[in-house]
């Protein structure tokens, strides 16, 4: 990934250590302070409440859906809410399918292992995790050879809790092993502004709900982007304007970090506009704008294009991504109607 696409203020990843422990002081650790996804905290509510009720462990669950929109944060309410610890490992940090074994066996009855980037889990080590979420059991090979031998050892019954950006890469036999599957949605305004007042509080920042809103617009409907805003936010007042935070001082300290009225920033903004001038509104390969913008194309499509299409300024047609009226507008660039069917190759 290019430096511009890692250092962006909003970039809906994790950008560093502190970033994260930042974020682990703002993370609601109930069902209750959890906002938003409704349906989402109803079907777990009720999946828990049974569970607890059975002395059961809860059925295994895969999340998925775009970075920053609360996998994590809701893995831990889930064990939190069961009483049980979570256990923490992510896809590309399994490389054996023994690698599991150790933590496997040490659970508790109940406990919550929680596996990050799932999609990216070795086949080997997704075989290891058949029969552990299946039957509550590890198969360890011993011996080599002729004396090879498989022993199984039992583990206690417990909760799987995957979670992936890419629900795509996952093989049917173990997204088939998950009871629950589901959806994590951008949040819509009301919800970030429910988030980013508990954060306010938390961080002993001051602010009407006015300026909440103008972060909460700011945000890409990602939580983890609206606490980093509001952090920007309230270093600014700190430094600027004795710690006072109106709109304008939103306006004024986001417009520092390059982050417009929509969330945008300079990267969306030049991707835009390669498609809106380069390219005459497209449709164009993203090949193409990738080597115009001397971008990587996957950096492109995984964290500059999702937005873009979600709020309706980019459309991805059959023959390559075209802007739409209101994409450019926001960049001030007039497509002219004639242009439509003008196709640049991928070449
Ligand atoms: N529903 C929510 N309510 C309040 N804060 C949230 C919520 N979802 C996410 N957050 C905040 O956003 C941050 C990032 O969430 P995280 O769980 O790490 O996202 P993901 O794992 O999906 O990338 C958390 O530290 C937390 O502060
Ligand atoms: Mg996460």
């Amino acid at each position: 990934m290019s430096l511009m696409a890692i250092e962006r203020t909003i970039s809906a990843e994790a950008q560093s250590v502190s970033d994260e422990v930042q974020n682990w002081s703002l993370r609601p650790t109930t069902l209750d302070e959890f906002v938003g996804q409704r349906d989402l905290i109803e079907r777990i509510t009720i999946a828990i409440e049974a569970a607890r009720g059975r002395n059961e462990p809860a059925e295994h669950i895969l999340l998925h859906g775009p970075p920053g929109l609360g996998k994590t944060t809701l893995a831990h309410v889930i064990a939190n809410e069961m009483g049980s610890t979570c256990y923490t490992t992510s896809g590309p940090a399994l490389t054996r399918g023994s690698d599991l074994v150790g933590t496997l066996t040490k659970l508790a009855p109940r406990d919550v292992l929680f596996i990050d980037e799932i999609h990216r889990m070795p086949v080997a080590v997704e075989e290891y995790i058949y029969p552990a979420m299946e039957d509550f059991r590890v198969d360890v090979q011993v011996d080599s050879g002729l004396n090879a031998r498989t022993v199984h050892i039992p583990i206690k019954p417990f909760t799987l809790i995957g979670a992936t950006t890419r629900a795509g890469l996952i093989t049917s036999p173990l997204r088939g092993r998950f009871g629950i599957t589901h959806h994590l949605r951008y949040y819509e305004i009301d919800d970030l502004l429910c988030i980013l007042r508990r954060s306010a509080a938390l961080l002993s920042v001051t602010l009407d709900d006015a300026p909440l809103r103008d972060i909460g617009a700011r945000s890409r409907g990602t939580p983890r982007i609206a606490n980093r805003l509001l952090r920007r936010v309230r270093d600014f007042a700190q430094v600027r304007t004795a710690g006072r935070v109106t709109s304008k001082v939103v306006e004024d300290a986001l417009t520092l970090e390059g982050v417009d009225r929509l969330g945008l920033d300079h990267l969306d903004r030049s991707y835009l506009k390669v498609i809106g001038t380069t390219y005459r509104g497209g449709p164009v390969g993203l090949e193409a704008i990738a080597a115009t913008l001397g971008e990587d194309s996957g950096t492109l499509e995984d964290v500059v294009e999702p937005y873009l299409l979600q709020i309706g300024f980019l459309a991805r047609t059959r023959r390559g991504r075209q802007l739409t009226i209101d994409g450019a507008k926001h960049v001030g660039v007039e497509l002219s109607p004639d242009t439509d069917g003008l196709f640049f190759d991928e070449s």
